[in-house]
């Protein structure tokens, strides 16, 4: 069972459903499972989250990706304790007045947590409507009528009837190769009648992401340490740490050109190959500078002992470009997939 899911008959706790909700938003089922066992495990209630340092909280996400989410994370837990006095508001409406929680994520809290009539539709629950209804109209036009649709089908058991749905769209009503044979809905589903289950939802046109390309420098101590500075408190990947790192531009620097922005002068060398990543706006892909240094030179950042690069709030794309420039044959402080 999926661990923010109360026992049968048991009302959910309003902050374990946020929680997981918030971790959701964008991340898959299965990637959200050992995060939220850590964030209860280092914060059992929203008071202790709100109590919680801002580092310690991105550190505890780094991986989840969509950072903004744990910075409004924290920032509605505050809300909730100290405006609040600890309760969760108990109307999809007040939910909303939080921090990072939206239409789709209110209406999820408060049909889970308290059966408000709500249809908490995500796109798993949308792709399960939009082919029970034959709906032809595409994404993301079609979200309105989708949900009107699912509006009315909500019973009294609206969490039951929000989850199964998602759990519907997840296992049975995937977006390839459904398997109809084994839904409960397929002799009132429409799109099956007409055989285009598979072409529903209509999906929006792809866009096209922007490559930038830039340079990275990994500058490592005797010990393995490697220096990390922090990104700026706005804009992408905000407060979150970083290796010195050059401009993005459309073409990889020159090794001279790169070399200026370097943060200091050093024998720096490339590696070979690159690093890639693919951000919501953009695609990335830059080179790799190393140095080891016997003494560390004098720069504003933070030198982190190769253990602690796991514990740190250093984003996959970072975690990445770092395991690139310690090690030519494959990762050497992380012994598995980049995770809590
Ligand atoms: N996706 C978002 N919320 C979910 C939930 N409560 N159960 C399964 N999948 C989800």
């Amino acid at each position: 069972m999926l661990p923010w899911r109360a026992p049968a008959g048991k009302r959910a706790d309003p902050y374990r459903v946020w929680l997981s909700e918030i971790m959701l938003q964008q991340t898959t089922v299965q990637a959200v499972g050992a995060y939220y066992r850590k964030f209860l495990t280092l914060w059992p209630d929203v008071k202790a989250l709100a109590a919680a340092k801002q580092d310690d909280v991105l550190a505890a996400w780094a991986g989840l990706g969509y950072y903004a989410r744990a910075r409004n994370l924290h920032a509605a837990a505050k809300v909730v304790a100290n405006e609040m006095g600890g309760r969760f508001p108990l109307t999809a409406e007040s939910l909303r007045a939080l921090p990072g929680v939206g239409g789709y994520t209110a209406g999820a809290i408060s049909a889970i947590a308290y059966d408000e009539r709500q249809a908490a539709m995500d796109a798993n629950a949308e792709r399960v409507i939009a082919r029970l209804y034959a709906v032809q109209t595409p994404m993301p036009k079609a979200k309105t009528e989708l949900h009107a649709h699912g509006m009315a089908l909500v019973p009294e058991r609206a969490g039951d009837f929000a989850q199964a749905l998602m759990d519907l769209g997840s296992a049975i009503c995937t977006s390839k190769r459904p398997a109809c044979p084994n839904c409960p809905l397929s002799a009132d589903c429409k799109a099956r009648k007409l055989g285009i289950q598979e072409q529903l939802p209509v999906k929006a046109p792809k866009m096209v992401r922007p490559l930038k390309r830039g340079a990275a420098f990994v500058a490592r101590d005797r010990t393995g340490a490697v220096l990390l500075v922090k990104r700026p408190d706005k804009g992408l990947l905000a407060s979150m740490l970083e290796p010195p790192l050059g401009e993005w531009s459309e073409n990889f620097p020159s090794t001279a050109k790169a070399l200026k922005q370097a943060p200091f002068e050093a024998d720096w060398k490339k590696r070979s190959g690159i690093v890639r990543h693919g951000f919501t706006h953009f695609e990335l892909e830059t080179e790799v500078y190393v140095a080891n240094f016997a003494k560390r030179p004098k720069f504003k950042g933070e030198w982190i002992a190769a253990e602690m690069l796991r514990e740190v709030a250093l984003p996959t794309v970072m975690r990445k470009i770092v395991e690139h420039g310690l090690d030519e044959g494959g990762p050497l402080f992380s012994s598995r997939k980049p995770g809590p």
